[in-house]
């Protein structure tokens, strides 16, 4: 039995901000059982919802020198959907009302502090890996540390590392004195081949450097990280690691999208009877959004993190231009940065019943509009993955991206002469180049609905389920453990 172990900030359902959580929270379900025995480890927030907590029991405790003082290490278990997960309870660390702050040193101590943890447990609990599987720059310093003070013992000799960037834009950055100081490393470590980057220390660039095996989650991203558009000043050091650099594109968990079984809407549908049945849930969300009642009004949505990244200055730019015609809805579900959300809210009262911003985090709205809309629009300037656009190809809400990363990997777009197409994409970073393409799937929507049904009997036949990507990363492991 091959074992390996997925170290995490964020894992579904335990904890979520975003589309990691999701990856964390399937992926390791769909390994084939036979050969792989694949754990979580999390760390237990306070901020997590009390049902969570009620499926945890307590394991073991210890204390591990931590800047200078004995910390407690406390462990919890959880079984969940065949999976067992490993929490790491300490209450200085993990308290706040949110996984994470805006502190970095703070920041910084938590996940060093984390990082530390998972791998100090592991004789504890009785599980020894052959691959630690990191994601993100929270769990970057783990591989540093397993060709470092864990290099020494018999227990961890040998073991492998992978690090997983769902996002190469945070790194875990601040002063070399600080990180120095947080993590034990001695000076060796902050050279610019190892953790320095510029006058700083990078947690992220240490996993890079030191982990056995690279990937990110499209093979576009993994592309695009070696340039200096998208490479976040790493791109030479990815260049330079490009052979032991895969790109691996994200899945969804079926079981759970799936508009045939999803208990948070109200009229299941299914690729054969979409045509009558998904127009109902429209229907409703206008009624519960106090939206115009229209069910032949094209309704487009976003479920997003409003940031910068996920392209919401072209969406603020062309709002009027957009909905100075009256053939569209917009319905959003999104926090994030305050203009973005200012600027949504500003949109909603203008143009009162076209609009519907809905500025908090809701599971079950996320799952009404993915089922509701006839549209989905995901403009972003960069996207590693992107796993909205899936939830919406699965729900036969047509994706309308700006061709970058996981959203150029997995939304094809329509092309009328050829019928071929699982939605509408543009190219260039520009808003009327986007405007363009959203008039363009007006037009089709309103003109052609057959066609336009044909789009969506394309989409909801797409597979991004994980069965092929999770053979791909079994496929690394098996290479890596040899
Ligand atoms: P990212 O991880 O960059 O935010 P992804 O598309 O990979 O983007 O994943 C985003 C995930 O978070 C999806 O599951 C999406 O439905 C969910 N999500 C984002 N914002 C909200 C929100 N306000 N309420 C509910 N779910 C949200
Ligand atoms: C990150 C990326 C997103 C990706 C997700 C899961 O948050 O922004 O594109 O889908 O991680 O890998």
């Amino acid at each position: 039995m091959k074992k390996i172990l997925f170290v995490a900030s964020e894992g579904v359902p335990f904890i979520k901000t975003g589309g990691l959580a999701d990856v964390v929270g399937s992926l390791p379900k769909y390994f084939d059982k036979r050969y792989f025995d694949a754990r979580v480890i999390l760390p237990k927030y306070m901020c997590m919802k009390q049902e969570m907590k009620d499926m945890m029991h307590y394991r073991a405790h210890f204390y591990m020198d931590f800047l200078g003082q004995d910390e407690y290490v406390g462990v919890l278990e959880a079984q969940y959907d065949g999976i067992t997960y490993y929490f790491i309870d300490n209450e200085k660390y993990f308290n706040g009302f949110k996984p994470y702050g805006d502190n970095v040193v703070e920041e910084i101590s938590k996940f060093v502090f984390f990082s530390k943890a998972a791998l100090s447990i592991l004789p504890v609990i009785d599980f020894r890996p052959d691959v630690v599987h990191c994601h993100d720059w929270q769990t970057g310093i783990i591989p540093v540390y397993l060709k470092e003070r864990f290099a020494g013992g018999e227990f961890y000799r040998g073991m492998k590392s992978v690090m997983t960037i769902h996002n190469l834009k945070f790194q875990g950055v601040y002063d070399i004195k600080t990180v120095k100081n947080i993590s034990g490393l001695d000076s060796s470590f902050f050279t610019p081949d190892k953790m320095a980057y510029f006058k700083d220390a990078n947690l992220l660039k240490g996993g890079i450097t030191y982990a056995d095996a690279i990937t990110t989650v499209s093979q576009t991203y993994a592309e695009e990280i070696k340039t200096a558009f998208y490479g976040e000043k790493l791109d030479g050091l990815l260049r330079a690691r490009s052979k032991d650099l895969r790109g691996i594109v994200n899945g969804i968990d079926y079981s759970e999208y799936n508009p045939e079984t999803d208990s948070y809407i109200l009229h299941k549908y299914n690729a054969g009877n979409f045509r009558k049945e998904k127009i109902k849930n429209k229907r409703d969300l206008q009624r519960q959004l106090g939206l115009v009642e229209n069910e032949k009004k094209m309704m487009i949505g976003i479920v997003s993190r409003l940031t910068d990244q996920k392209g919401m200055d072209l969406v603020a730019y062309i709002m009027d231009e957009m909905l100075s015609r009256d053939d569209i809805q917009l319905v959003v579900l999104g926090t994030g940065q305050e203009q973005y959300e200012n600027m949504f809210r500003h949109f909603d009262w203008k143009y009162h019943g076209k609009v519907s911003a809905n500025i908090y985090y809701s599971e079950e709205l996320s799952h009404r509009i993915y089922a509701s809309c006839d549209a989905f629009l995901m403009p972003s300037l960069f996207e590693p993955c992107g796993l909205s656009q899936l939830m919406s190809l699965r729900y036969g809400t047509i994706p309308i991206v700006r061709e970058t990363g996981g959203l150029k990997d997995t939304v094809e777009p329509y092309n009328e002469y050829e019928s071929k197409g699982t939605g509408f994409s543009f190219k260039n970073y520009n808003a009327h180049e986007m405007l363009a393409t959203i008039r363009y799937a007006e037009k089709i929507y309103y003109d052609k609905k057959r066609d336009w049904n044909k789009i969506v009997d394309r989409a909801m036949a797409m597979d991004y389920s994980w069965k092929v990507s999770a053979s791909k990363y079994q496929e690394m492991y098996d290479w890596l453990i040899g």
